[in-house]
């Protein structure tokens, strides 16, 4: 089985942003990955949903958002109305994560968590039924262009564990520093989808960077 791509728009050129999506469009990539930042959670701004909402006009892919906000629940059905087809909020940002799901659910989109390098995966234990995605935190979100830390490899396994003894349908996202060296590092540790921002759009030829991220098995 061939690994899923998410090429993430926060490494675009923001002042062609039509061009780029374009070009996400023609290639191989499976999904589009939205970096919504607020300033709070994180110690960055990105762009909010006008923003998103322009990429939806011409995605032709489904639009796998990761909120690094604060108050995720605030935001579930404007971000629906924006194109979100994945939803994934932060473990760390959720008080009542149980609830939160629900509501992603109800709304009509698929539900995933992100976890920062720091929580442990067995958090998410008594949760998993409800999460369709997984996603593992290479760095610390806020930025892209960080270097890759190791520890996340160890994270895709036992989360992979977790998710063979519940036998749940959970996909397994990882995010930060990806490029081919720790994409296959993290596919041979279960990995089913991998972000990546400034190795595709940082390289020589993206389409062909995004082909052979998905290659990776
Ligand atoms: C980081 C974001 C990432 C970021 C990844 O906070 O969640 O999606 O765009 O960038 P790279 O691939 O450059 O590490
Ligand atoms: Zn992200």
């Amino acid at each position: 089985m061939s690994t899923i791509v998410s090429p993430s728009v926060l490494s675009a050129d923001f002042a062609n942003l039509e061009r780029d999506v374009k070009m996400l469009n023609e290639s191989s990539a499976d999904w589009i990955h939205i970096d919504i930042m607020d300033g709070q959670f994180v110690p960055n701004i990105s762009f909010g949903l006008p923003v998103m909402k322009a990429i939806h006009k011409h995605a032709t892919k489904p639009l796998d958002v990761h909120l690094m906000i604060a108050t995720p629940d605030d935001y579930i059905d404007d971000f629906k109305a924006a194109g979100a087809e994945i939803l994934t909020v932060h473990y760390e940002a959720c008080t009542h994560l149980h609830r939160t799901l629900q509501r992603i659910k109800a709304a009509g989109m698929k539900t995933g968590v992100a976890l920062n390098p720091h929580t442990n995966v067995q958090l998410l234990k008594d949760v998993l039924q409800d999460i369709d995605l997984v996603l593992i935190m290479s760095v610390n979100p806020g930025f892209g262009g960080q270097k890759f830390i190791p520890h996340a490899i160890e994270k895709v396994k036992e989360i992979k564990a977790l998710i063979t003894a519940q036998q749940t349908n959970t996909l397994i996202e990882v995010d930060g520093g990806v490029n081919l060296e720790t994409g296959k590092q993290l596919v041979d540790a279960g990995a089913d989808a991998l972000v990546a921002g400034s190795f595709v759009f940082g390289s020589e030829n993206p389409i062909e960077t995004i082909k052979k991220l998905g290659e990776l098995k």
